[in-house]
């Protein structure tokens, strides 16, 4: 009996805990205060994405980049100055990251609409949710409630966002110090089925993996030499850079994943089925992603008093 007490304590005391962290996420967070925000990142990002189909994919990895360095809060968004360092010249942001301007435009917007209400890191959440299903990828309902920060981490960016040459250890890893299962790593990792990646985060893969299609491989060295050039771009998904669909596990299967990264998750390991399974049905990948991309954005918000909602996404007010 006392011990079943126990039991159950215990599981109410996790249920409690995990709850609180986005207690305060809604998504009706800004029904009466901005009914008209998710119609306006909506109208911005379908103009960014005509303008450029990669900016979809490039607003998702900031979304990606901002929750897993001390949660979901803008810190990426804010600009290096003499008296301050922001989280945009870390190594894995530094002539990478890309998609500021929209973001900018799209809080000039909200912020004609609805001054002084609405977070930089909300905004980022739906941009990110809407440049995917304007890719043709599913939708999910984003939760709102976020406040943005007003400090960043370049440490943290630097340790804690996983790097394209980790092993499937080290990426379970990172992933499982953000809350997330090796199940939400192979889901999410699928996010590159959309964007491009610059020669030197596949230079060892193309030139020392032995997992690699050989023509898949040849390909790619073309454009990619052992030395220089560092920044010439590939698509992560051969087959359909501009559209979010399951082929970036078709292409990890066939052993043409672009970074040594994606090819982790199929190497004769613990991620293989899913693999597979995702590589044959979509409908499956479309719901696991959504999934986790809902668990991603609620990572350590700041909530409440915490935080401020920044009145220009790249400065602290
Ligand atoms: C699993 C660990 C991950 C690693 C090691 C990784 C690594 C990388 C690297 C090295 C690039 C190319 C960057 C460059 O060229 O400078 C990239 C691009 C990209 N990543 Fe990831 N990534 C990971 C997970 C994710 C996740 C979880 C998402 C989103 C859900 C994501 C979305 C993207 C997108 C969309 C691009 C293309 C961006 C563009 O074209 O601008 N990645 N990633």
């Amino acid at each position: 009996m006392a011990s079943s007490i126990f039991t159950l304590s215990c599981i109410l005391l996790v249920l409690l805990s995990c709850s609180a962290a986005n207690a305060q996420l809604s998504p009706n967070f800004y029904a009466n205060s901005c009914p008209n925000l998710q119609t306006i990142v909506l109208n911005a990002m379908t103009q960014a994405v005509n303008r450029e189909t990669r900016i979809g994919a490039s607003i998702l990895r900031l979304f990606f980049h901002d929750c897993f360095v001390n949660g979901c809060d803008a810190s990426i968004l804010l600009d290096d100055t003499a008296t301050f360092t922001g989280e945009k010249n870390a190594a894995p942001n530094r002539n990478s990251a890309r998609g500021f301007e929209v973001i900018d435009t799209i809080k000039t917007r909200v912020e004609a609409a609805c001054n002084a209400t609405v977070s930089c890191a909300d905004i980022l959440a739906l941009a990110a949710r809407d440049g995917v299903v304007l890719l043709g990828g599913p939708s999910w309902q984003v939760t709102l409630g976020r406040r943005d920060a007003r400090t960043a981490s370049q440490s943290a960016a630097n340790n804690q966002i996983p790097s394209p040459a980790s092993n499937l250890a080290a990426l379970t890893s990172s992933f499982a110090a953000k809350g997330l299962n090796a199940r939400d790593l192979t889901a999410l990792s699928g996010g590159h089925t959309i964007g491009l990646a610059r020669c030197t985060t596949f230079r060892g893969r193309i030139y020392n993996d032995t997992n690699i299609d050989p023509n898949f491989s040849a390909s790619r060295r073309a454009n990619c030499p052992a030395s220089g050039s560092d920044n010439n771009l590939a698509p992560l998904d051969i087959q359909t850079p501009a559209r979010f669909d399951n082929n970036y596990f078709r292409n990890v299967v066939a052993q043409r994943g672009l970074l040594h990264s994606d090819q982790e998750l199929f190497n004769g390991g613990s991620q293989d089925a899913l693999v597979r399974t995702y590589s044959t049905n979509p409908s499956t990948f479309s719901s696991d992603f959504a999934a986790a991309m809902v668990r991603m954005g609620n990572i350590s918000p700041l909530t409440r008093t915490s935080g401020e909602i920044r009145r220009n996404c790249r400065v602290v007010n």
